[in-house]
């Protein structure tokens, strides 16, 4: 296997792009991501989407978007597992630089959910249609509930799960391309709208259309184009029960340890040798389990963590420098790419007032529905 390099990156901004097609979108993305690589050519695409059909009725989205951008005949794969489209794309990116099949190869990722649909049913579809959908439950009840067994189990308290909006809120204000760029109180989150009890409105990510893409290359290759690669240390990926009925534990997400463990195995480090993360924050619930599950927290004390800072910027683990889903918002195929935008511009010093002194290594972490599939990729300053 050859090792892997990420060489430039682009995205839209994310938010409610009432002018832009999916199209549009996607090929903004892309060509931003081509010439900040200085690439003057791609040998494949992967694009992760979770539902053009759905959001705007558009499939058969590879062939779409490499006609739209000019590739054709370059071979382009649409990559699908629900809100970790994006972080799987980028994985099967990954191996095909690593098989050395292609040299210069796009990721990217692609949603347009702002355009009238049903967008909770729409995002349903990713949930077990059998025993959670056809009963009522859809994504703000399924994390609810998490959020509930995690509060009684571990006395994690509602203020604690404000403090996650409040700090990716501070952080996304510094980001460019946010949807949401207001700092916000643990007060505004306590008395904003009830969702699914006991999460409110400012717990739940936003509905969002946006683009992501970032250029792979192999190491070698990348010093024709850069003077600072980021280097593909791991890519691991695990799958868990669809419903959270069949789970042994409400208040860990299996396919997030699971995947980690791999992830670290690959890149043989512990969670103590991560500087920065973005992770899976489509409510605040899951970045409290997540940072547990991936062992920067015991079991519990993640709730805790994020109240005592210990995730803000200066923080001994800083997430979600990029204002997390939360604030930078969650076009859901896009979410994965962007998460590894974010890495690769602290990794490179570019991150502005965001910036995380002396990052060198960062994870990305990237789930669909309710954990049933996570990706996890991390990246090292070289
Ligand atoms: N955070 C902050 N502000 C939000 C917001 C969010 N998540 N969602 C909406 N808003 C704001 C809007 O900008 C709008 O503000 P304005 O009145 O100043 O324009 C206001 O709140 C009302 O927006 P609206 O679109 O009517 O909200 P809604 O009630 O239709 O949707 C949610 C709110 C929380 C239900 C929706 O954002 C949602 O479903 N989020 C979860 C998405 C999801 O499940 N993703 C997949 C995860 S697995």
């Amino acid at each position: 296997m050859k090792e892997v390099a990420v060489i430039g990156v682009g995205m839209t901004n994310f938010g409610e792009l009432w002018n832009k097609s999916i199209k549009d979108i996607f090929v903004e993305a892309a060509l931003k991501a081509i010439d900040n690589a200085g690439v003057d050519h791609i040998d494949s695409m992967y694009i992760g989407t979770m539902s053009g059909g759905l959001f705007v009725g558009q499939e058969h989205i590879g062939a779409v978007m490499a006609d739209y951008l000019g590739m054709n005949p370059v071979p382009a794969t649409r990559v699908e597992s629900a809100c970790a489209s994006g972080g799987t794309a980028f994985r099967q990116a990954y191996f095909e630089v690593a098989s050395g099949s292609s040299e210069i190869v796009l990721a990217s990722g692609v949603e347009k959910m702002t355009d009238g649909v049903d967008v909770t049913a729409a995002l349903a579809t990713a949930a077990d249609q059998e025993y959670e959908v056809y009963n009522g439950v859809t994504f703000p009840g399924l994390y609810a509930m998490i959020a509930n067994a995690h509060m009684h189990q571990y006395k994690t308290t509602r203020e604690q799960l404000a403090a996650v909006a409040v700090k990716n809120h501070r952080n996304g204000k510094n980001n460019p391309n946010a949807q949401f760029r207001n700092e916000i109180t643990i007060e505004q989150v306590l008395n904003s709208t009830l969702v699914a009890d006991p999460l409110r409105l400012l717990d739940c990510s936003p509905v969002s259309d946006g683009g992501a893409a970032v250029i792979l290359c192999s190491m070698e290759l990348a010093k024709q184009f850069t003077d600072s690669p980021v280097r593909v240390i791991a890519s691991a990926q695990a799958s868990d029960t669809i419903s959270l009925y069949e789970r042994d534990s409400l208040t860990t997400l299996k396919a997030v340890s699971d995947a980690a463990a791999k992830a670290y195995k690959q890149a043989e480090l512990k969670p103590d040798n991560i500087d920065i993360a973005e992770v899976h924050d489509c409510f605040t619930i899951a970045e409290i389990v997540v940072s547990e599950d991936l062992g920067f927290f015991e079991k519990g004390c993640g709730g805790a963590a994020v109240e005592e800072g210990k995730t803000s910027l200066e923080g001994q683990i800083p997430i979600n420098t990029s204002g997390g889903l939360k604030s930078k918002g969650h076009p859901v195929g896009a979410t994965g790419i962007a998460q590894i935008i974010e890495l690769y511009e602290q990794l490179t010093g570019q991150a502005g007032k965001r910036q995380v002194k002396d990052a060198r290594i960062g994870l990305a972490q990237n789930m669909g529905g309710s954990g049933a599939s996570c990706t996890i990729n991390i990246l090292e300053a070289v």
